[in-house]
């Protein structure tokens, strides 16, 4: 039996910096601390006195296991430099909800409390600075805010969001925070190796759907979790991704743009005329070979009492992987192989068939649904097998062979 998954601690020995301005968001963060702390990192809060207006520094302490900063006149540290020793310790700052007023400061390099103090001592190439603006849309759009967002990116920090929605103040529109999970995601993200950094990545992922009828249908049990981690993860390595989905009812990594389809022949249709503007081309989908070759345009009912079993003929699905490894400006083409027994020699025959350089392959029924996998990677100089894992842990040894592959430019 293999060992029960254990959770993927993706910031394990990461040391941040959370800092709350002032902002109803602020709610959210006692999450998002939550959150990070449960990915492994260790969590300082430093609220600002706007902060302390929405959420108490009784339940930053709690969630974050430290007591909360809030003046840079406190005293309990021996060198009385709470924002040099802050930002000294910190792998990164993420500031949420950074408010419009926050921004403004940063962008004006001023420092009259703890937080933007501490901003401003950041040694720049060790701590990174994350801002998670939070504001009605009006502030957000605003001329001022458009510069000062301008100018700080300039300086060197990065926009975690924001995104559209409703307002705490009723309104819709750009200005809303990230929820806790997407800058959870966002976190983890930024501290990934950028080894795809400047590649386009098309993926597949999941089950085709092949109509028989308006209720009916011949499908599989791909879960599409394997594809949806490799775009997350070719997404986290720096690449922009592409991800042509079948039906499945799993979010979109943050970042990726996602094409959904339904059929072999829709998802063919989807790939082809994209995957020659792209470096990869990573083939998750687990796409039905047959479809039935004229589905019935009504619900094919019992006849004779249902003694009378319906016959359908079945005809070839296009081979989306084969067709874009036959193009002339074909992309790095990686190719799975899920079998249920033989792997190594089901994937080896997989590369000559599919004319691809890369095979993975995984054992069908240890994989469909389940959110770990083992993997064995098949290409003309050998095997290497990639031990069970949870599979966005698999899915970035994938990419970072991939990237090895690829050479030169960020491998
Ligand atoms: O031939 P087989 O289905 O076993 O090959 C599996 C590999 O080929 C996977 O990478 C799958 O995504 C891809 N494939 C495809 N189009 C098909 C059938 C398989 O892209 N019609």
């Amino acid at each position: 039996m293999d060992e029960p998954q254990t959770e993927r601690q993706d910031l394990a020995g990461r040391h941040l910096v959370v800092g709350l301005t002032g902002g109803i968001a602020c709610y959210k963060v006692a999450e998002l601390v939550r959150l990070l702390t449960k990915a492994g990192a260790s969590v300082q809060v430093v609220m600002t006195a706007a902060a302390e207006h929405f959420i108490t520094a009784v339940t930053m302490q709690a969630l974050s296991g430290r007591p909360v900063l809030d003046s840079q006149w406190d005293s309990r540290d021996p060198n009385n430099m709470p924002h040099i020793n802050l930002s000294r310790a910190a792998d990164a700052i993420v500031v949420a909800p950074t408010s419009a007023d926050f921004i403004a400061k940063l962008a004006h390099g001023q420092a009259d409390e703890l937080l933007s103090l501490t901003c401003l001592a950041r040694p720049s190439e060790h701590c990174a600075l994350l801002l998670a603006p939070a504001m009605n849309r009006e502030m957000w759009a605003h001329p001022a805010t458009r510069r000062n967002v301008d100018r700080v990116i300039a300086d060197g920090a990065v926009l975690l969001g924001p995104t559209a929605g409703d307002q705490a103040c009723g309104e819709i529109g750009d200005g809303r925070m990230l929820e806790p999970a997407e800058l959870l995601e966002e976190v983890v993200a930024f501290f990934q190796p950028k080894a795809l950094l400047g590649r386009r990545v098309l993926v597949t992922a999941g089950p085709t759907y092949e109509p028989i009828d308006p209720v009916r249908g011949l499908t599989n049990l791909s879960s599409g979790k394997m594809g949806f981690a490799v775009a997350r993860a070719a997404r986290e390595a720096g690449a922009e991704v592409t991800l042509v989905a079948g039906p499945v009812h799993l979010p979109t990594p943050r970042g990726v743009k996602r094409i959904d389809v339904r059929t072999a022949q829709q998802m063919f249709d989807a790939v082809m005329p994209a995957a020659s503007r792209h470096d990869v081309f990573v083939a998750t989908a687990a796409v039905a070979d047959w479809r039935p070759a004229t589905p019935a345009s009504e619900k094919i009912k019992k006849e004779d009492g249902g003694k009378q079993a319906p016959k359908f003929d079945l005809t070839e699905n296009p081979d989306i992987l084969a067709s874009v490894a036959r193009l002339p400006k074909a992309p790095f083409c990686v190719g799975f192989a899920a079998e249920s027994h033989d792997l190594a020699r089901h994937a080896r025959n997989k590369l000559k068939s599919k004319g691809v350089p890369l095979v993975v392959g995984n054992l069908g029924p240890d994989t469909f649904g389940r959110d770990d996998n083992a993997l064995l990677l098949v290409d003309a100089k050998g095997e290497r097998e990639l031990p069970r894992a949870d599979k966005l842990t698999l899915a970035r040894q994938l990419v970072r062979e991939i990237a090895a592959c690829l050479g030169g430019k960020g491998a």
